[in-house]
């Protein structure tokens, strides 16, 4: 594991001497990034940083990582087609940043607190966070999702959402649904869902549906798993699909 140079206070009555506590500090800063980046991450850009090509950059040997602020406003706010991250702390944004910029074959230094801080300011707070247990699409947009999952899904997830193809001959494929499928997902919002299932499915023709296929289907699915409809679609916009996190049942 690389050293981490990060901008820490050093005060005199410290009993380990300072460099060591720095050290200390770093370590638990670059393990706390890899957890995160594990949890959040890796889906998309591979536990080895490789990410998916063409759909999902590398993140290792990314000479865009050079720029710190870069990293935190793409986590902050995603971009065309990466989503965003609004609820992550400054502390856990630049333990991330921190991460990719030294894990793998990467060496861009590492990443102060206090300067994410002052980057996450700029942004709007984070609204308030909901689950997929609130009642977040409705049935007719369920509906609508079963419609297109039969078309552009169920050939390889299978009518059931298990994973069991329809034909024999096919292998089997990740369930869509139910609780193998939340604890897949656990933590991560739908906003993440949404940008995965758009750019890598269906795994031979991604993203033909229209985007608002895409969230129709995820009612589907989520009304398959038993979580009950609500009042108001699923929208198609990241912002807020970042604010509905994926839980077991409560
Ligand atoms: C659903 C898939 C997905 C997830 C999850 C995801 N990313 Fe990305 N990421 C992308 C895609 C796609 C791009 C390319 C962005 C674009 O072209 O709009 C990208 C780009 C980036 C970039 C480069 C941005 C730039 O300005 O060039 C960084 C840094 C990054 N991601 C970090 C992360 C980190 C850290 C996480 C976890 C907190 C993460 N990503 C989670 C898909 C994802
Ligand atoms: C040609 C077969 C095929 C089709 C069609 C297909 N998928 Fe997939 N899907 C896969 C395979 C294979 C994986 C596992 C990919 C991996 O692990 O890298 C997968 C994985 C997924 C995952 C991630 C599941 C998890 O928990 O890891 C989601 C979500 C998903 N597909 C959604 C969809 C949706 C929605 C559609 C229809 C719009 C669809 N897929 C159509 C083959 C397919």
């Amino acid at each position: 594991m690389k050293k981490l140079v990060v901008a820490g206070l050093c005060l005199g009555w410290a009993i380990v001497p300072c460099a060591v506590a720095a050290q200390v500090d770093d370590a638990a800063l670059f393990e706390q990034g890899e957890q995160l980046y594990e949890a959040q991450c890796a889906r998309c850009h591979g536990a080895s940083g490789a990410g998916n090509p063409p759909a999902v950059p590398a993140l290792s040997g990314n000479d865009a990582l050079a720029n710190a602020a870069r990293i935190v406003r793409a986590v902050r706010q995603g971009t065309a087609d990466m989503p965003p991250f609004p609820a992550l702390t400054a502390a856990e944004t630049a333990s991330l940043a921190g991460y990719v910029r030294n894990a793998w074959t990467n060496d861009f230094g590492g990443v102060a607190t206090g300067e994410v801080a002052a980057l996450l300011d700029r942004f709007p707070e984070a609204g308030p966070m909901a689950s997929v247990w609130d009642g977040v699409f409705t049935e007719a947009q369920a509906a609508r999702g079963r419609r297109a999952y039969s078309g552009a899904c169920a050939l390889c997830h299978g009518r059931r959402l298990n994973g069991a193809p329809d034909d024999p001959d096919m292998r089997s494929t990740p369930p869509l649904a139910r609780a193998r499928f939340v604890r897949e997902w656990e933590g991560s919002s739908l906003a993440a869902l949404f940008a995965y299932t758009r750019l890598t499915m269906p795994e031979d023709n991604p993203r033909s549906l229209t985007d608002e296929e895409y969230v129709d289907v995820i009612a589907y699915m989520l009304s398959v798993g038993g979580m009950p409809a609500g009042n108001g679609e699923l929208p198609h916009d990241s912002r807020t699909l970042a604010h509905i996190v994926m839980q077991p049942r409560p």
